[in-house]
């Protein structure tokens, strides 16, 4: 393919990435997920993204809270919690943003985050801070591993130090812009979800609906991408995955009249798995 391409994004871009489980296989064949966010008053946001990490086959994945909060998930006591200043970053894809708010230990932890080689994906708050922050934003063009960004029009427009009209004005390049500027894939979330990579590749999505303008859904999103990392997907694939499986999971559970109106995102992590599982 030819690397500055425009694709309709299609299971035929990435199928080559699923692989079969081996019978002989393990949880630590599948890697490990942190999920890094959860300031007061904001723990629903990792655990949305914790589920969906555990939901799309992460061998093992944690809560990594900036504060004190819940210290399990009674619904999915699968989770563990830990407290995220204390998280070690060696061998484990970290997923940071979701409800992570803008604390001074917020900054120091991803600063901790970005400096590390394992796989980032950055999404929410963790945006946020990189945009408002100039040594954030030079570990994040200097680290070496896979970072993916998820911005929504609004956090794109605060990395590019524009308004969220300019990005919608022309979604591909704005999307572009910021990929070559961080060596990122990047995911500019909305209708019409943009994928570009950092050679100029890109791609527009044709999945999902409405019923996923609620709280929650872009969680979802951020930690489907941290586990097709964790398993050992290159950034491409797992990001051009991650969103066509995402909106294909929301168009399923429209279908089956779960929405569009009153879809909520709990509901995506399993539609993700049974989409995920029959490709
Ligand atoms: N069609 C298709 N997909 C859509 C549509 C639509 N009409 N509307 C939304 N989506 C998808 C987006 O592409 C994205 O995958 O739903 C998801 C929404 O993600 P976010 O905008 O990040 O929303 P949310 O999860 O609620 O974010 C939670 O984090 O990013 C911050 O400011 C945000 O405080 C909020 C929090
Ligand atoms: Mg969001």
């Amino acid at each position: 393919l030819p690397a500055a391409s425009v694709h309709l994004n299609d299971p035929s871009l990435f199928e080559f990435a699923f692989v079969p489980r081996a019978h002989s296989s393990h949880k630590g064949s599948f890697g490990d997920v942190a999920v890094v966010g959860g300031a007061h008053g904001m723990s629903g946001a990792p655990i949305l993204a914790a589920r969906a990490a555990l939901y799309s086959g992460a061998g093992r994945v944690f809560v990594a809270a900036i504060d004190q909060g819940p210290a399990y998930d009674p619904v999915q006591p699968e989770l563990m919690f830990r407290d995220a200043a204390s998280l070690g970053t060696a061998g484990t894809t970290i997923v940071a943003g979701p409800g992570m708010g803008d604390s001074a230990n917020a900054i120091r932890i991803l600063a901790k985050a970005l400096d590390g080689e394992e796989p980032l994906v950055l999404d929410a708050d963790a945006l946020n801070l990189v945009a408002a922050s100039p040594d954030l934003q030079v570990r994040l063009a200097a680290r070496s591993g896979i970072a993916l960004l998820t911005p929504h029009p609004l956090e794109a427009a605060r990395l590019l130090g524009v308004t969220a009209a300019v990005v919608q004005g022309d979604r591909l390049a704005a999307a572009r812009e910021i990929a070559a500027r961080y060596d990122a894939y990047v995911i500019l979330k909305g209708s019409g979800t943009i994928i570009a990579m950092p050679d100029g590749e890109a791609a527009i999505n044709p999945t999902g609906n409405p019923g996923l303008a609620s709280a929650g859904t872009g969680d979802v999103l951020a930690g489907l991408c941290g586990s097709l990392l964790a398993q050992g997907w290159p950034g491409r694939d797992a990001a051009l995955a991650a969103v066509w499986m995402h909106g294909e999971a929301a168009d399923r559970l429209v279908a089956q009249g779960a929405g569009p109106i009153g879809l909520t995102a709990g509901e995506l992590p399993a539609a993700i798995r049974s989409v995920l599982n029959r490709m």
